[in-house]
């Protein structure tokens, strides 16, 4: 197997302008305000301090501790410590963050590499901290790597795949840098990350957002490196859906757990990083094209994810009263489900007040599980329409108990146990029911519960879930998840001084303080997007 090599000889040139790069007088940052500041006005909790970019914000919400939010919460030095121990650096420079500085586990696995998923909480903590230039490194790095060939025993990967990590080993020796990247051919269990090439595009965004400094994104390296990512995902197969079909384990739950198919995390992710793309591309004549295709598919997207990966109240009864076996374009239950194959716990989960995408749609199969990624994603790309994401937030509210429960954020509700557990996970001891991908708890999942409830204008209940993580995560030693229905236990073989625990806590933290931050990870509603047909019952 050939693992991949960029040694710091060949790459001495792109290290070089990447230097050039970085020695250009430092760009005004001027942060747009995509947030809606008229329903924090409303709510009255918007002071003068979040006017001014920067400034900082000092409202307190209900039910938050009677601290003075102007003097910053010691956790927070404390993680920025952590945050910057974690650094992985090439050839002198920053490049990222590594996965986990746990020096007590016996067994570090991949958890010494850069993950690109793992560094997108700590790319936005550093831009918030006014700090790109590690950003910039990163993203010229990863799309330096995906310029490698890539195998699999003797089967060559797409040219636009991303790494799901890479890891720079120091010679002290020769005095050389040599980057190893993991494209799916190291980790366990063999799957392709088709959730990095998504965060990079989307990084690039965010990127381009803070700082105001458009030359990175406009570069040909990063156009082209658009280009491949977005060909591997819009080429035309044997689609009958325009949601993106995925093999199990092939996003932050990267081990089998029954999300094969169409995770809601992958189309979520998929729609943000093309709409973000959109905004990218230049108008060339290989950008225009792209462009088109883009357009057309987020038309699909939107419609498909929107009409039936929704579920509420009145989805669930009518589903539940779905006639089987119709034939024709006049069929209501277009995918065949049986009702008999809606899971028990789901009439009791599901409130009259609120609604989630559920976890997978495809022939004859609902996933009923709630996931949190897709769901705050679909919030903050806008693929949610105001309505939906307002319902998201209720069920949040009305399942505090299950979704947050005592330590913020169940990765996905419920959990599968006993004979499911054994046939869908294939008897995985690290997935037992109620911990790490199996209903467990991830700290890193603050920042993207936060940024939707800003976006909603719910800032009060990501509040509520910081004050749970400050009683705990740092007494704990960040670690990389909890387990239990509550999530009370840390997590079976988490690792502490996880990273993405650190770096969420703190883009949480500085989200809530300055909401402005929010629109380099948000995208406004899309008229273009917006549902032009009505089913029987509203949804909108
Ligand atoms: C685990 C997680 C994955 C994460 C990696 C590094 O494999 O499932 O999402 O990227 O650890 O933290």
């Amino acid at each position: 197997m050939d693992d991949l090599r960029v040694n710091s000889q060949s790459s001495l040139s792109d290290v070089d302008d990447l230097s050039r790069l970085l020695d250009r007088p430092r760009l005004n940052i001027e942060r747009k305000r995509s947030f809606d500041e008229r329903s924090f006005s409303e709510m009255g909790i918007l002071d003068s301090g979040v006017n001014s970019p920067g400034g900082r914000s000092g409202w307190e919400t209900p039910g938050s501790s009677t601290r003075n939010s102007f003097e910053p919460h010691p956790m927070v030095a404390e993680a920025w410590d952590a945050l910057r121990r974690s650094l992985v650096h090439f050839r002198g420079q920053p490049v990222g963050t590594i996965a986990a500085y746990d020096h007590a586990s016996e067994e570090v696995l991949n958890y010494d590499q850069v993950f690109v998923r793992d560094f997108v909480p700590s790319a936005l903590a550093f831009l918030m901290n006014g700090e790109p230039e590690i950003v910039k490194n990163f993203l010229l790095m990863t799309i330096q790597i995906q310029g490698r060939e890539k195998r699999i025993d003797r089967f060559k990967l797409g040219e636009g795949a991303m790494p799901a990590s890479f890891k720079v080993i120091h010679d002290p020796i020769k005095k050389t840098d040599t980057v190893i990247a993991d494209f799916g051919e190291s980790a366990i269990g063999r799957v392709a990350p088709v959730d990095s090439g998504f965060w990079w595009i989307i990084l690039l965004r965010a990127y381009t957002k803070s700082t105001g400094d458009l030359s990175l994104a406009e570069t040909p390296e990063c156009q082209k490196g658009m280009r491949l990512i977005l060909s591997l995902c819009l080429s035309e197969g044997f689609d009958t859906f325009p949601t993106l079909l995925c093999a199990d384990g092939c996003s932050m739950v990267d081990r089998r757990m029954g999300v094969y198919g169409y995770p809601i995390e992958i189309q979520a992710l998929f729609f943000m990083a093309l709409r973000s793309a959109m905004s990218m591309l230049k108008h060339d004549t290989e950008g225009k094209e792209f462009m088109e295709r883009i357009s057309k598919r987020l038309h699909a997207l939107s419609f498909h994810m929107r009409s039936y990966f929704w579920l509420d109240f009145q989805q669930l009864n009518d589903i539940y009263r779905y006639k089987t076996e119709e034939y024709s374009h006049t069929a209501v239950n277009k995918f065949n489900v049986i009702p008999d194959s809606i899971p028990e716990w789901v009439f009791d989960f599901m409130p009259l007040r609120g609604g989630y995408f559920i976890g997978n749609v495809s022939p004859a199969r609902m996933d009923f599980r709630w996931f949190a990624l897709g769901n705050c994603v679909a919030i903050l790309a806008s693929l949610a329409t105001p309505e939906q994401s307002a319902a998201i937030m209720d069920l949040i509210e009305e399942r505090w108990e299950e979704l947050v429960g005592e330590m913020p954020v169940k990765i996905c509700h419920p959990a599968i146990e006993s004979h499911e557990w054994r046939i869908v996970t294939g008897c995985d001891p690290k997935n037992t029911r109620w911990s790490y991908h199996n209903g467990g708890s991830w700290p890193v999942l603050l920042w993207l519960l936060t940024a939707a409830c800003i976006k909603t204008g719910r800032p009060q209940i990501a509040r509520r879930a910081i004050d749970l993580a400050e009683s705990r995560l740092l007494k704990d030693g960040w670690p990389e998840y909890y387990d239990g229905k509550s999530g009370r236990f840390i997590g079976k073989q988490a690792r502490k001084f996880q990273t993405w625990s650190i770096a969420g806590y703190l883009v949480a933290k500085m989200m809530l303080e300055d909401p402005s931050h929010l629109g380099m990870i948000s995208l406004e509603e899309d008229k273009q997007t917006k549902p032009v047909i009505k089913r029987s019952h509203s949804w909108t």
